[in-house]
């Protein structure tokens, strides 16, 4: 038996154990595996690592807010980690640790999976600037994207992800939430992303309003926000004609070559995706409610 299983903090809302535990039944693997949540804060990171290594665990995924501090523990980073600057699946190989980064990965198939789309000379809006929008970015811009668009709110943060797209020589541009130039740009777009974290249960909203009658059946619009399973931004563009994408797709993805990476197995992913589903539609998922709130309800 060798242990998998989720470094973070909070772990408590994650789908993943739910996820990787019915994959492992599935493929009738019980004996061989076996995924836990570990609540792991930044200050015992360097134990919790050391550990993999002592129990001879297979891997883990790393959540936040542990996804950039773990890089220096690892013995070496796949490509797109790299790039990136963080890392969301670690693999233990005879007590050599390698880093992953399968959230880029996951988006693309579920862009792929969902409407058969691939961002080869593509023209991309994404707004957001944080992890998950590096992530995504990185991915698009090593599959051939043509010209990235970024738009957040702290222009720094955007800064630093166009700094990581331009060395793949990329044709990338920055703006702010309220530039008068987001319309144009949009106008001329391909495929639109919501990487931030607007629209979730717990922030209301849509990066789309204002922008809605630039939008049109050509545009592919995707949201990585996966609770609600639609979000406001998807059903906006879904009136306007476009294509969508909803979030559901790339956690089941990353999930899914997360999955490959330990067993070296194809992950079962119609299970795996009927789980999330289940549960994000009972709602039995209380994602990202603060701890405390969780504990009294
Ligand atoms: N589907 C999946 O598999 C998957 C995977 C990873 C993440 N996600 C989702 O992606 C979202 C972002 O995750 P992350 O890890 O990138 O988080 P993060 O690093 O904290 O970044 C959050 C992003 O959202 C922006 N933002 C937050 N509140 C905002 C507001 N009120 N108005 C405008 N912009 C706002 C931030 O802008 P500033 O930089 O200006 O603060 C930043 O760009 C989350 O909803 C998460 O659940 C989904």
């Amino acid at each position: 038996m060798r242990l998998l299983g989720l470094f973070g903090h909070p772990v408590h809302h994650s789908l993943s154990p739910l996820m990787h535990q019915a994959a492992i039944k599935a493929l009738g693997l019980e004996e061989k595996f076996a995924y836990h949540a570990f609540e792991i804060s930044p200050s015992s990171l360097p134990e919790a690592v050391s550990a993999l290594k002592v129990l001879n665990f297979c891997g883990v995924n790393v959540t936040i807010p542990l996804k950039e501090k773990v890089i220096p523990f690892m013995d070496q980073l796949d490509s797109q980690a790299r790039l990136v600057g963080a890392v969301n699946v670690v693999v233990n190989d005879r007590e050599s640790l390698t880093g992953f980064n399968t959230d880029g990965i996951g988006f693309l198939r579920s862009l792929e999976e969902n409407i058969g789309a691939k961002p080869k000379k593509q023209k991309v809006i994404i707004f957001g600037a944080g992890g998950a929008a590096r992530a995504v970015t990185a991915a698009l811009g090593t599959s051939g994207a043509r010209e990235i668009i970024i738009i957040n709110r702290n222009p720094d943060r955007a800064e630093s992800v166009a700094v990581m797209l331009k060395q793949l020589g990329i044709t990338v541009r920055v703006y702010e939430n309220d530039s008068k130039d987001i319309e144009k740009e949009i106008r001329t777009a391909d495929l639109i992303v919501n990487a931030t974290s607007v629209g979730m249960s717990h922030i209301p909203g849509s990066l789309l309003d204002g922008y809605i009658s630039c939008l049109n059946r050509k545009h592919i619009v995707c949201d990585i926000v996966y609770h609600p399973l639609e979000t406001l931004f998807l059903k906006q563009a879904s009136t306007m004609g476009c294509q969508v994408v909803p979030g559901l797709g790339m956690l089941l993805y990353q999930g899914a070559e997360a999955f490959r990476l330990w067993t070296g197995q194809e992950a079962p992913v119609d299970i795996m995706r009927a789980v999330l589903e289940g549960n994000l539609k009972e709602n039995k998922h209380s994602s990202y409610l603060p701890l405390k709130k969780k504990r009294e309800s």
